[in-house]
């Protein structure tokens, strides 16, 4: 028998997983599949996000392996959502002890949801529609709800360094040290207001208004105003306030 390759080692584990899930889910009606759904989107963006891309989450962490380039082949191998569940249900409580990933992000059902989520999305084309749609978006306005967009689905970190987020991208300032002297410059101000605050907003929403000396237009995404929600752009205000103070 010839000897087995990780990645045949893997999907062994993911079907026989994916069969115990099967056996364990089987008793839901279809309704509290979507709610479960829903559920481990959200929990995918608060710890999952800022490490691994994820399309349908809008997620951009690029610390861990793309999870859809990971698992295309394997669907297009005919491998079930549920199995590739059963395999990320068993990472997420078994990842590599060698690895970066951190054990016991998530334990039981909140691990079983995340699971399911991942394997429902991973590697499929298109959008979450629906409730799905508007699930994962972050809470509230402060800093941290703030930090969370930066690092996830912002993906503000692929372009900018800023040690609070620990990102060091340079294809955009260094939020650290150009913000602030950027925003206090009289042009600055006239084009994108006066106070700290509103230069962010304006920076984010509007992005090509004021060029900051060195960078070009046409590089920052300009559709955040339409792909973030309200309280998320002034959480995002909040967090650059305090972490480039
Ligand atoms: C701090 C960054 C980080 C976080 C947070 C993180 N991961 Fe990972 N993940 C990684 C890295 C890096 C790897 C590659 C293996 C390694 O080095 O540990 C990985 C590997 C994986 C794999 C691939 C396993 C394989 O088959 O090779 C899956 C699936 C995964 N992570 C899912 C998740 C889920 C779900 C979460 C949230 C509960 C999560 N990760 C949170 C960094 C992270
Ligand atoms: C694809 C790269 C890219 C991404 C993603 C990106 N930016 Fe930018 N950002 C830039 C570039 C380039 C500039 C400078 C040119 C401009 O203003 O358009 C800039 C400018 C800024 C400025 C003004 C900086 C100054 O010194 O005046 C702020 C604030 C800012 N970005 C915040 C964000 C936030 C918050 C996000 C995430 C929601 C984000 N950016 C995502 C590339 C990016």
């Amino acid at each position: 028998m010839p000897t087995l390759s990780p990645r045949a080692l893997r999907i062994l584990v993911a079907l026989i997983l994916g069969l115990v899930a099967l056996v364990a889910f089987s008793g839901c009606a279809v309704k509290h599949q979507s709610s479960n759904l829903e559920a481990g989107k959200v929990l995918f963006s608060k710890k999952c996000g800022s490490c691994h891309t994820l399309s349908h989450a809008n997620t951009t962490g690029q610390t861990g392996p793309n999870l859809d380039d990971m698992f295309r082949q394997d669907r297009s191998d005919g491998i079930k959502d549920t199995s590739i569940a059963g395999l990320v249900s068993f990472w997420i409580q078994h990842p590599n002890t060698q690895g970066v990933m951190p054990a016991g992000l998530y334990t039981g059902q909140a691990a079983q949801q995340v699971a399911s989520y991942v394997g429902a999305v991973a590697g499929r084309p298109g959008q979450d529609t629906g409730a799905l749609a508007a699930a994962g978006g972050v809470q509230g306005t402060t800093p941290a709800a703030g930090k969370q967009v930066f690092t996830g689905v912002g993906g503000c970190g692929s372009c900018h360094t800023l040690a609070d987020a620990g990102t060091n991208a340079t294809v955009g300032p260094n939020l650290n040290q150009d913000l602030r002297a950027n925003c206090a410059s009289a042009q600055s101000k006239q084009v994108r207001g006066a106070t700290l605050a509103e230069c962010i907003e304006h920076a984010i929403v509007k992005p090509y208004d004021y060029i900051p000396a060195g960078y070009k237009a046409g590089v920052m995404p300009s559709n955040f105003g339409q792909s973030l929600q309200k309280n998320e752009i002034t959480a995002l205000v909040n967090y650059l306030v305090k972490a480039t103070g």
